[in-house]
């Protein structure tokens, strides 16, 4: 089964996509249950809710953040807030009639991190949009003058070194760009990476030694950029498929790269090195957006095991549930990883029966958390209960949108007693339409 638009009103334009329009803001929110102590920070969302009219596809509406203060076993507060770019303010243009683009101008709607204290909201697109601990927008950031690229929305924190991996992408050459940050926040590296057309590179994956592109067969079609209809990148069934895999520190002349079968993939769930091997456990769609990037077809766990020695890579199929928003424990980025959580679903995006499924990869199993009828998870981010807690001994923070009401609330589980109650569930004071990424940004010790 798919979604496709229907022909009056686009599905990310009704129900619980449809945008809101207030701007709330609550102080010591209700809840059930008891909400650990040990959670001291902010759970925040992103996700696109257009200001105005139709903005021609689901990635291009206008970001807003939806943020929950815990302290004290209490929910201090609740705001959301619209992401203040230039494209919001002023109705400023990312790309010029002569193709030129100003990453200055951003949607912001796909992800917000905190990185050496400071908090970005993302978009592929663009520069970060800095905004401050109560969600209200400072403006974009270069990091100095030094990120001559956009900037994924799904960089890589390495929790050794502290340093923060990402990369850039456009339509025109240099089509890939590699970038580090150091742990203080400053851009100490960057390294054009030559693929050989303009793809639509959404997340990769580090190691402990290695970073790994995914080279995949969405490409920028100059036909529909320039027809102004919607979204300009579309599947191609000439593109082919390739993993890049760089050592850490490398450059471009160090990338060797690993031909896969066609396919796209929005996120991994995390990557490891194993002796010789690299292991890459990602959310796989067959084929996306052949014929348009109006039409999603469902994604499933799928395993690659790229190796270096043999120069092959094997791709298995892990579990046929349909997934989205994979996530693991941070703590585990680039290192092996036991537990994974998704968004699951009976059907596709948006449809009704969608659970949370946490996956034990170690012994195959896969356990679902079901919200109850008519309630829909967002991503599960994993939150540690301390910083010795083991892989699964913490919580699963989302919101979950109640369509009997209308309401939405941040709901924590357990993430070892996964299919048990909730641990607390927080009311918030309006609906969390559906979004894209999440992250809970801990206190500081
Ligand atoms: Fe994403």
């Amino acid at each position: 089964m798919t979604m496709t638009e229907t022909a009056e009103i686009p599905f990310y334009l009704r129900g619980n996509f449809a945008p809101i329009m207030d701007e709330a803001t609550a102080f010591d929110l209700p809840w059930d249950g008891v909400i650990p102590p040990e959670l001291r920070g902010l759970y925040v969302r992103n996700g696109p809710n257009p200001k105005a009219g139709d903005p021609g596809h689901w990635f291009a509406g206008d970001g807003m953040l939806h943020g929950v203060r815990l302290e004290r076993g209490k929910a201090a507060w609740f705001r959301n807030r619209w992401v203040r770019t230039r494209a919001f303010v002023e109705g400023a243009a990312l790309v010029d009639e002569n193709g030129n683009v100003d990453h200055s101008v951003a949607v912001a709607n796909t992800n917000i991190i905190g990185h050496a204290g400071r908090f970005f909201a993302l978009v592929e697109s663009s520069w970060p949009t800095e905004v401050t601990g109560e969600l209200e927008t400072i403006g974009t950031c270069n990091f100095d003058g030094r990120l001559s690229t956009s900037m994924t929305a799904h960089p890589k924190l390495d929790p050794a070194s502290g340093e923060l991996h990402f990369f850039g992408y456009r339509f025109l050459p240099p089509f890939l760009t590699y970038h580090r940050l150091d742990a203080a926040g400053t851009l100490v590296q960057s390294e054009v990476i030559e693929v050989s057309g303009p793809t639509m590179i959404h997340d990769f994956a580090i190691t402990e030694r290695h970073v790994i592109f995914m080279d995949l067969p969405i490409v920028f079609s100059f036909e529909r950029a320039m027809s102004g209809r919607g979204f300009p990148y579309e599947w191609s069934d000439d593109y082919g498929a390739r993993l890049g895999v760089m050592p850490r520190g490398g450059s471009n002349a160090d990338v060797r790269w690993f031909e896969i079968a066609p396919c796209y993939v929005f996120h991994p769930f995390n990557a490891f090195e194993d002796g010789e091997r690299i292991v890459l456990d990602v959310a796989r769609y067959d084929h996306l957006w052949r014929g348009g990037p109006e039409t999603f077809t469902p994604a499933h766990l799928h395993r690659w095991t790229i190796d270096l020695a043999a120069g092959s890579v094997g791709e298995a199929r892990l579990d046929d549930r349909p997934i989205e928003f994979p996530r693991v424990d941070e703590r585990r980025t680039g290192r092996r990883h036991r537990y994974g959580y998704a968004v699951t679903n009976a059907a596709s995006v948006g449809e009704q029966a969608m659970h949370l499924v946490k996956y034990d990869l170690v012994t195959g199993a896969a356990t679902t958390h079901d919200f109850g009828s008519g309630c829909m998870p967002s991503e599960g981010v994993f939150v540690p209960a301390g910083d010795r807690a083991g892989e699964d001994d913490g919580w699963v923070l989302l919101y979950v949108y109640d369509a009997a009401r209308n309401g939405s609330d941040l709901v924590i589980l357990d993430a070892a007693r996964f299919t048990g109650p909730p641990v607390a569930t927080i009311h918030l004071p309006q609906r969390v339409p559906f979004g894209f990424h999440g992250n809970w940004i801990a206190d500081a010790a």
